[in-house]
């Protein structure tokens, strides 16, 4: 059974992936299934924790129940709904795959296949929402106890650097926990059952056996519920 340990903690979540617009009808998208996000989401509220979810473009069959769900198409909508919500959560979780770019502009109709052959995209690039959660806390726009955790999904093996790139994009990013994932392949997007590291801003490294997104969701929240100051929640 899993610990009720949550209670009243208020945990705000982004899953799935983000779509930029190219015209009415197509976009750049990514292949987030939405699974890590969701289970974080069912195991939190098991826990008892109070759950919204920020979700982008899913494939996972069912939204987790007894949750807040928050639908969002790009990465700007997503940054603009977890910068607003995050003022009012105990733990930040962005478990969403943002685009790095979206293109510059999007057309108004529909692009036509035209004479010249293809025209190119024009790409500029997306707020880091994570990055931009850490500033807002060390500015004081959001409470300085609020835990933030980040996802960093690597491509190459272990010797390969996958954990040296996490450990850089920990210090990066600032946030208190980066769960490193390895991805290409066919390992973590879509699948089921997910590995990795989870990373400590105090400098934990805790490798996370292979198994089920709902038991990588239990270590990962397991490491949260130690930084959650005592008292919040119920
Ligand atoms: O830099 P990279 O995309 O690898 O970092 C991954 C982490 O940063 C994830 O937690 C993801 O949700 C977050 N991210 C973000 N905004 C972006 C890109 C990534 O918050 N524009």
């Amino acid at each position: 059974a899993l610990p009720y340990d949550l209670d009243g903690v208020r945990v705000l979540i982004s899953a799935g992936g983000t779509r930029e617009p190219l015209d009415p009808v197509r976009y750049l998208g990514n292949h987030s299934s939405g699974k890590q996000g969701f289970a974080l989401a069912r195991a939190a509220a098991q826990r008892g924790a109070s759950v919204t979810v920020v979700a982008g473009s899913t494939a996972d069959p069912g939204d987790p129940a007894g949750v807040h769900i928050v639908r969002i198409s790009n990465a700007q909508e997503l940054a603009e709904e977890m910068t607003k919500r995050a003022a009012d959560a105990d733990v930040v979780i962005m478990a969403a795959a943002v685009a790095d770019f979206r293109p510059i502009a999007v057309a108004d109709a529909k692009i036509k296949k035209g004479d010249q052959g293809p025209a190119p995209i024009e790409l500029t690039t997306n707020p880091d929402i994570l990055r931009g959660l850490v500033e807002a806390r060390d500015d004081g726009r959001i409470p300085s106890e609020t835990v933030i955790v980040g996802f960093a999904a690597e491509t190459g093996d272990e010797t390969g650097g996958v954990l040296e790139h996490g450990r850089a994009k920990l210090a990066r990013k600032g946030c208190d926990l980066l769960v490193v994932n390895a991805v290409g392949d066919g390992k973590a997007f879509g699948t089921e059952d997910n590995t990795g590291w989870l990373l400590s801003a105090k400098g934990d490294e805790t490798a996370l056996p292979f198994g089920s997104k709902t038991l990588m969701s239990s270590r990962i929240l397991d490491e949260v519920r130690q930084l959650v100051p005592d008292g919040r929640g119920a």
